[in-house]
């Protein structure tokens, strides 16, 4: 692997990610970190499967000119991904930087919605959408990372509960900002009327934007109902 690090971005439980340079190019490397990274039945790993997944699915994707990373290099054996570095901070920093105007934050969250939708209209569910896996760069365009539990899928369910998943962070992490997941919602449902009605897929059309809205509804009211 012609990766040469420089520094540390990130140490999780599960993911090591260091920045450097790849081919000239910033880059970053993801590595998984499990101690059972090594057993005999890796292809039944869980971080196994995650980051074949995860490489797939970009791979797929980046195709379609989606604000995701380029993957350059994949070394499962070794739990190693090279993939491009996007620019940017987490949107999680963008909503807590006292620094910016309202009109600044709705830009990023209405521009998180519209890329959101991006990727639903290719069929695919991110399955982890925190605000620490979008990043914002300078100018509120917003890039998706971490596709380890993203999936390719055609039942509105799943879009729903991206949907959800951003409704719940935004609401209890981010109360002070107010609207966010309407600000959020209209970035998703103007990307249709922009982009234009859902196309058939190999493996059929993915749920229009306003479905996927309304199955958020349900979702929510299954949630208050169960508490
Ligand atoms: N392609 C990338 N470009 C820039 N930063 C990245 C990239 N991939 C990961 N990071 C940084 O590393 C952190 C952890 O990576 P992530 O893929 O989210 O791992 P995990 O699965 O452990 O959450 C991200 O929140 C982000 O700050
Ligand atoms: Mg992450």
């Amino acid at each position: 692997m012609v990766f040469l690090p420089d520094s540390r971005l990130y140490l999780g439980a599960e993911a090591e990610v260091w920045s450097g340079l790849w081919m000239g190019k910033p880059a970053v490397r993801k590595l998984r970190r499990n101690r059972a990274w090594r057993h005999p039945d890796l292809e039944k790993r869980l971080g196994y499967r995650r980051m074949l997944s995860e490489a797939r699915i970009l791979i797929r994707i980046k195709n379609s000119g989606l604000p995701v990373p380029a993957i350059w290099d994949v070394d499962l054996e070794n739990g190693r991904i090279v993939m491009e570095k996007i620019a940017g901070r987490p949107l999680i920093e963008v909503l807590r930087d006292q620094s910016l105007t309202k009109q600044q934050i709705d830009k990023a969250l209405f521009n998180t919605g519209a890329s959101v939708r991006l990727l639903h209209r290719l069929a695919v569910t991110h399955g982890d959408l925190s605000t620490n896996n979008i990043l914002i760069d300078e100018d509120f365009n917003a890039a998706l990372i971490d596709f380890g539990l993203s999936a390719v899928e055609y039942e509105v369910e799943r879009f729903g509960i991206d949907l959800h998943v951003m409704d719940e962070i935004l609401g209890a992490s981010h109360p002070n900002i107010e609207n966010a997941i309407d600000v959020f919602l209209d970035g998703y449902r103007q990307c249709d009327a922009r982009e234009g009605p859902t196309l058939e897929l190999s493996g059929g059309k993915p749920p229009a934007a306003k479905e996927v809205i309304k199955r958020l509804d349900d979702v929510r009211s299954r949630v208050r109902y169960h508490g």
